[in-house]
């Protein structure tokens, strides 16, 4: 029988990767393209921003093999019959999506020489401009992605626990199962 709730891990981690995620975009977005690579600070900020995207790889990880192994839910429904054939694709994007930014990001770095100089010292100055580089051209573009995916999916719960009042929510809280 399927159970009523997703694995308590699971929901550990979903909950705890939404500010994670969030936090992420916006100070990507919004804080470290807008520092120059010449200015002195970007090393930091940099750091920052890496550290937290290979934290959210590393979750990432966890959470797919916790996923892909324990009994979960059987699909909401609607009673709309796009919204529900299109629901379990847009999780699996959600994941998806999450994974591809932290390996542009991770192969934006390596491309560029990064991890030598943010965490092993390297006294190489950074290039002028992460530009022209294939895996930072997917990153920009995916997170834009991920951000509009965010918002269909808070959208979408909330027309489940809201309109249809199918108590959505709690299948990603902990309890019985
Ligand atoms: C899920 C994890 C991650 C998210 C959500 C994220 C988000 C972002 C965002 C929104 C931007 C700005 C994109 C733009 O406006 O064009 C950005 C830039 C960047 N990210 Fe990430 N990132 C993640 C993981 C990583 C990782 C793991 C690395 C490297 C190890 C990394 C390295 C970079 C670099 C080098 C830039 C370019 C900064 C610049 O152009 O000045 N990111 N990231």
């Amino acid at each position: 029988m399927k159970p009523k709730r997703y694995h308590p891990l699971l929901v550990a981690l979903h909950w705890l990767m939404v500010p994670l995620i969030m936090l992420a975009l916006i100070m990507g977005g919004n804080v470290l393209v807008d520092i120059p690579n010449s200015d002195p600070a970007k090393i930091d900020a940099l750091r920052g921003h890496m550290l937290f995207g290979l934290s959210i790889l590393a979750l990432m990880l966890v959470r797919l093999v916790t996923r892909l192994t324990t009994s979960h839910p059987a699909p909401a429904r609607t009673g709309k019959t796009l919204a529900d054939r299109l629901s379990q694709p847009a999780h699996w994007l959600l994941y998806a999506f999450v994974l591809i930014m932290a390996l542009s990001g991770v192969a934006t770095s390596m491309m560029s020489g990064l991890g030598e100089i943010v965490f092993f010292g390297s006294s190489a100055p950074l290039p002028a401009t992460f530009e022209g580089l294939a895996p930072r051209a997917v990153h920009g573009l995916v997170a834009k992605g991920l951000m509009l995916l965010i918002v269909v999916h808070v959208l979408a719960a909330l027309y489940h626990q809201f309109v249809v009042k199918d108590r959505l929510l709690s299948r990603m809280w902990f309890g019985q199962r």
